[in-house]
């Protein structure tokens, strides 16, 4: 949120809305939050999506692909969404990432109503509290894995000294200690997406949006990486939403979001039970069996 935009904030903690940035309804919420010098939790939920609404302009025609979708998610869930092909999954997610704008309804983060924000603070705002993990890791093939984990930090302009330090000590956590100066195409499948998910953690964001993020992997590397974002939730208390057509995920999530035609149909939360977290002092890497994706693709 804007005051986080100057300090990033502790993955998983509040933080209060800068009234100079925001609008005048986030200001008087922290007023009446605070009585008599104490205060009380923010009660806004991380994420707060209202009556959301897209509508694509298609041959001439407008195509309505979101039809209202409210939803809300609170710091530390693990959410997964799922639903057939075109229902407006990956849709869904781009307006949560402020990557396109709803044509109607309010996205609020931490009370503060994100498409109203203007179009700098916007880029800082995604840049410092979101995290993106594609199916495809977008990786940028000329850097190592350390430099593409440095790459968000970079673009706000950190210490380079300091955030290839935090980069190493991510990939080591992803399992990656022994692939710091690999470049991509020296990586596996499931070696890439987990340089892509440390370079999601890099700025510690509050969090990850994840579209499909094992869509493009086998059955083996696809449940080391779940595994991983799992031990990522409870260690970090990151809050992750991830798109997926995988059964065994969505089985262990405890909750899920089913869409179809642009509505959601279903939003099912039940007891947890979760994935035994990977050991994330051992290296999760060693455990596939898949060949590095030069040799595979
Ligand atoms: N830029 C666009 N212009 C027109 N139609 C789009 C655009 N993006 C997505 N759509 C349409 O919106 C629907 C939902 O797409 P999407 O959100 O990608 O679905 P999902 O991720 O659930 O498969 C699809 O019918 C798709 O063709
Ligand atoms: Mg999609």
């Amino acid at each position: 949120m804007p005051s986080a935009m100057s300090s990033p904030a502790a993955p998983n903690e509040p933080v209060p809305p800068d009234p100079s940035d925001a609008p005048s309804k986030a200001s008087s919420s922290k007023a009446s939050s605070e009585t008599s010098g104490q205060r009380v939790p923010d009660p806004a939920p991380l994420v707060r999506v209202e009556n959301l609404k897209k509508r694509f302009a298609h041959h001439g025609q407008s195509v309505e692909v979101l039809r209202g979708v409210s939803l809300e998610i609170a710091r530390g869930e693990m959410v997964c969404v799922v639903g057939p092909s075109g229902a407006g999954k990956s849709t869904l997610l781009h307006l949560l990432g402020t990557l396109d704008l709803p044509s109607g309804g309010v996205i609020r983060y931490e009370g503060i109503d994100v498409t109203a924000l203007p179009p700098r603070k916007l880029a800082s705002f995604r840049n410092e509290k979101l995290g993106f993990v594609f199916q495809f890791h977008h990786l940028l093939p000329d850097f190592d894995a350390v430099e593409n984990v440095m790459m968000p930090g970079m673009i706000r302009g950190s210490g380079r000294a300091k955030l290839r330090r935090r980069a190493s000590e991510l990939l080591e956590e992803v399992g990656l200690a022994h692939r710091l100066s690999h470049r991509p195409g020296e990586l596996s499948g499931g070696e890439q997406q987990r340089v892509a998910l440390a370079r999601a953690l890099v700025l510690d964001p509050s969090l990850i949006l994840a579209d499909e993020p094992t869509g493009n992997l086998d059955s083996a590397t696809s449940e080391a990486i779940h595994k991983l974002m799992f031990a990522l939730n409870e260690s970090r208390g990151t809050t992750f939403l991830v798109v997926t057509h995988s059964r065994d995920l969505a089985a262990r999530m405890p909750r899920v979001v089913s869409m179809r035609d642009g509505r959601v149909e279903q939003d099912e939360r039940r007891p947890a039970e979760p994935m035994e977290p990977s050991r994330l002092e051992s290296s999760p890497a060693q455990t596939s069996t898949e060949e590095p994706s030069a040799a595979a693709s």
